[in-house]
C-alpha cells in the first residue's frame, strides 16, 4: 500500500523518533508499505516520520545509482546508532521527498561507523562511505528530527522561506501522494 508522505511543515518530521520493539504493530507491513511509498515516489531512502511515524525506522535503496558501494545497496535500518563520522566533510546536492521541488548543496562526513537491527532484529554494525554514507546520514537526520534545509546556510535557507511556507501549504508540484500539515 502506497502511504503519503508529510510535507515540510508537519510536526512529526520534528520528533525525535523512538526505538520500536519486534512486537511493534504490523511492523513487516510497515516496512513493505515503506518500501512501494519510496519505489512509487522514485526515492532512494525514506524514514518512518515521512509517513507519520515518530520511530526509529528507516529503509534506504541506492541501487538506481551507479557505482554505488556495496553495490545494489538496499537495508531496512531499525533502532540505528551512528557510532562515528570521519573524513574531511565533502558537498553534494540533496532534495528529500518531504520537500519535493528544493535541492541544495549539504556538507557532509564521508564516512560513518553505525549499529543497527535489521528487519529479522539481527544486530549488524557497519561502515559505510560515499553516497551510501551519505544517504544514511539523510535518513538518520529524519529520525533524529532534522531535515537537509537545517544544515545549510541561514542565509540560503532565509532565501527559501516563501517556497517552504508554500510547501507546507500544498501549493507545490509532486507526483506522488503526500499529505500536507496546512489546508490550502
Ligand atoms: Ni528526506
Amino acid at each position: 500500500m502506497i502511504l503519503p508522505i508529510y510535507a515540510y511543515g508537519s510536526p512529526v518530521l520534528r520528533k525525535k523518533g523512538a526505538d520500536i520493539t519486534r512486537d511493534y504493530p504490523n511492523l513487516q507491513e510497515l516496512i513493505n508499505n515503506m518500501y512501494e511509498t519510496m519505489y512509487d515516489s522514485h526515492g532512494i531512502g525514506l524514514a518512518a516520520p515521512q509517513v507519520g511515524l515518530p520511530i526509529r525506522l528507516f529503509i534506504v535503496d541506492g541501487s538506481p545509482i551507479e557505482d554505488i558501494e556495496p553495490a545494489g545497496f538496499k537495508q531496512t535500518f531499525i533502532n540505528p546508532q551512528i557510532i562515528e563520522e570521519w573524513g574531511e566533510p565533502w558537498k553534494y546536492e540533496e532534495g528529500c521527498l518531504s520537500i519535493p521541488t528544493i535541492r541544495e548543496n549539504v556538507s557532509r562526513k564521508p564516512e560513518l561507523k553505525i549499529r543497527y537491527l535489521d528487519e529479522h532484529f539481527q544486530e549488524h554494525e557497519k561502515s559505510f562511505k560515499g553516497m551510501a554514507a551519505r544517504i544514511i546520514q539523510h535518513e538518520y537526520d529524519h529520525i533524529e528530527g532534522r531535515l537537509f534545509i537545517d544544515l545549510i546556510s541561514p542565509l540560503k535557507r532565509n532565501l527559501l522561506k516563501g517556497k517552504l511556507n508554500n510547501i507546507s501549504m500544498g501549493k507545490v508540484d509532486h507526483d506522488y501522494k503526500m499529505r500536507f500539515p496546512v489546508k490550502k
